[in-house]
């Protein structure tokens, strides 16, 4: 198993498959783009099934495919495939901006992927371009519908609200997701954007999200003994505009005013072999080169265990000597 020395257990694998991106959100990357990753430093789809195999063994259950924008890369169904072929079979999922969704929906989850994270801000196509510099909002709306239709479900969303720019539309953003039965969660924006551009000030809380959408839906907390992990706060959405039943929710993920760094289950694996144990790692451990230097599977295991035990007891944002890591998100995984 993958222990840290404060009992937690990393089972929960996030890999990035590349680290470029057909949207520029400005939480995120600049609208010139960043200096991507050469090449031949990313993994290749054998490297790439190899080290996931090892962390498999090692009691990983879970293995979200993440970017950039993951489906950039070429051949990801087949990828899925490989991944759903190993045992014990990991739960598979993939976070994507859903551009490429229409085209690959239906082939991913013929592979074997269970589930799917959509990111969408907003509702409104011109901010989606304020937002993202590109224009490709009905592209979004159309992987999202296609991956609905491909049966892979629940499909999640993710937003995240800019102060002055897409707040004022989380009770819309909710309202839709209930008509369209998508499952809808609010991510509080982290320092993580290559242009160093957080600033806390300008973030919208979890606080500020519920207050958001009360004006507007009835809401209950899911009291969660079973949260364990889950970074989202999930609420039962009891009355408003949308609701036509039971059983709807909607999810608040306080990331930064409400961190759930103790009950942390993640590891992430970069598109290009480095190993990190928290989002906000400063240190990473190099696997893509002891890979190609021949290592065995019980030296990456090692290696793997190493860098878990090493995790820290939490992200730290709020503390005097916070640095935001060198990596950006893109390059990380979300
Ligand atoms: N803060 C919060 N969420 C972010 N995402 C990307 N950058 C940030 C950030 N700085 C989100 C994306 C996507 C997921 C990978 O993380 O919107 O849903
Ligand atoms: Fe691309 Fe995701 Fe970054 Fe947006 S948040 S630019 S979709 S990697």
């Amino acid at each position: 198993m993958l222990v840290d020395r404060f009992g937690r257990v990393a089972t929960d694998l996030r890999v990035s498959l590349i680290d470029r991106c057909n949207l520029r959100c400005s939480y995120c990357m600049p609208p010139e783009g960043l200096p991507w990753l050469p090449r031949q430093e990313l993994l290749t789809d054998d490297e790439l099934v190899r080290l996931v195999g090892v962390a498999v063994s090692l009691g990983v259950r879970e293995v979200r495919l993440t970017g950039g924008e993951p489906l950039l890369r070429p051949g990801v169904p087949a990828l899925v495939a490989r991944l759903a072929a190993l045992e014990p079979r990991p739960e598979l999922s993939i976070t994507t901006n859903g551009i490429l969704l229409g085209r690959d929906a239906a082939a991913l989850a013929a592979a074997g992927l269970d589930r799917v994270n959509v990111s969408l801000d907003t509702l409104d196509a011109a901010r989606f371009k304020q937002i993202t510099f590109r224009d490709k909002h009905a592209e979004v709306l159309a992987g999202l519908a296609a991956a609905r239709a491909a049966g892979l479900a629940p499909v999640k969303v993710n937003a995240v609200l800019l102060r002055g720019v897409n707040d004022h539309e989380a009770p819309d953003l909710l309202e839709w997701a209930l008509v369209n039965r998508y499952e809808l969660r609010f991510i509080e924006q982290m320092p993580l954007d290559a242009q160093h551009g957080w600033d806390r000030a300008r973030m919208v809380t979890a606080d500020e999200v519920l207050q958001l959408l009360t004006a507007r839906y009835e809401l209950a907390p899911v009291s969660d003994p079973d949260r364990g992990a889950a970074p989202a706060e999930t609420w039962q959405v009891l009355a408003g505009p949308g609701v036509t039943g039971p059983g709807r929710k909607v999810g608040i993920v306080g990331s930064v005013t409400r961190p759930f760094c103790g009950a942390c289950d993640r590891v992430r694996l970069t598109a290009d072999g480095q190993l990190r144990d928290c989002l906000f790692a400063t240190t990473e451990s190099d696997l893509r080169t002891a890979l190609r230097a021949g290592a065995d599977d019980a030296e990456l295991a090692r290696r793997f265990r190493v860098a878990v035990a090493g995790k820290k007891a939490g992200h730290g944002i709020d503390g005097p000597d916070f640095v935001q890591p060198d990596r950006p998100m893109s390059a990380i995984g979300g």
